[in-house]
């Protein structure tokens, strides 16, 4: 297969002109930005949302800046010429430029990341600005904003009321207009993301958000149902079930470890001949009839066993 030729947000403004919708995924380790870069997708996020599908946290709060670079150096390898964004985590801009600049820098530099997210409207407005100033692409994130949550009262549909889809409108705007190269739209009502598409002249990626957006993202471990904890929710749709192919395949092995099933004759590897006569003359043929008896299944064991799986 040819090499994919590494996107860019110029590349990126032009798909939305190409009317070329967008994907995005998260992957938040080699192996999950492996299967993404081969299945093609254009964008991979290295989504705070590791907090809940990967580090088993009830929210993306307790993330730091150092998971997100620990992350993204692992998604980088993984990643091939694929675009990655990385999520500036919970309270990492908010503070001064400085501070904001050197969490950005550590995700580019040691996180190998192209470009960075931030959740907000108007009240990050300037942070984005300085940090495109600064030579940064950044990716807006409006609507639903996890790292919001109990300030927002909840995961809660975005944009439904003409004052509150006016709202997103003047954010998605002020986004723009501080240089963010797309913005993510997540959990919000179709309409009013439909509006901020057409008002745009940088792409939408929705989450929840309908099918007027310029692209779509979705969490890795909902998309092939990996032991997410989103999986039941509407907006998701789950392309195939790794999760219950991944139990079967270790419930298998365990039944196989038990029964001795596993490993065979062709897994092992032979010493030279006479290698097991010569050390059980010297040994005296193994362990004591003692340990033997100790250690053999009962029938109860056996029965076990034989009745899983
Ligand atoms: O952290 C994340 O995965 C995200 C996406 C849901 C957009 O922000």
């Amino acid at each position: 297969m040819a090499a994919k030729k590494p996107l860019n947000v110029v590349k990126i403004r032009k798909m939305k002109e190409q009317n070329e919708r967008l994907t995005m995924i998260t992957a938040y380790d080699y192996p999950s930005a492996k299967l993404a870069e081969e299945a093609g997708v254009d964008i991979i996020l290295v989504g705070d949302s590791l907090g809940n599908v990967v580090l088993g946290y009830d929210s993306t709060i307790p993330v730091t800046l150092d998971d997100m670079v620990y992350h993204s150096r692992a998604t980088a390898r993984g990643a091939g010429n694929t675009f990655i964004v990385a999520d500036m985590p919970f309270m990492t801009y908010h503070g001064s430029t400085d501070e904001t600049l050197r969490g950005v820098r550590r995700l580019m530099q040691e996180g190998h990341a192209h470009a960075v997210k931030m959740e907000g409207g108007l009240e990050i407005a300037a942070a984005v600005k300085s940090i495109v100033q600064s030579g940064v692409p950044v990716l807006g994130h409006i609507g639903l904003t996890p790292q919001s949550v109990n300030t927002i009262g909840g995961y809660r549909v975005q944009g439904k009321d003409a004052a509150d889809a006016k709202r997103l409108m003047d954010e998605a705007k002020a986004l723009e207009a501080a240089g963010a190269f797309a913005v993510v739209l997540e959990l919000v009502a179709e309409e009013t993301a439909a509006a901020i598409s057409r008002e745009l002249s940088i792409p939408t990626i929705g989450i929840g958000a309908g099918r007027e957006c310029d692209g779509q993202v979705l969490v890795f471990h909902d998309v092939v149902k990996y032991a997410s904890p989103y999986m039941e929710k509407r907006f998701v749709k789950t392309f195939a079930d790794v999760g219950s192919q991944i139990r079967g395949g270790i419930e298998d092995y365990v039944n196989e470890v038990k029964n001795g099933a596993f490993p065979a004759e062709n897994h092992v590897f032979k010493a030279d001949e006479g290698v097991s006569e010569s050390l059980d003359s010297l040994y005296g043929g193994g362990r004591s009839e003692e340990a033997t008896q100790q250690n053999a299944p009962s029938a109860s064991d056996k029965e076990k066993v034989g009745t899983q799986g």
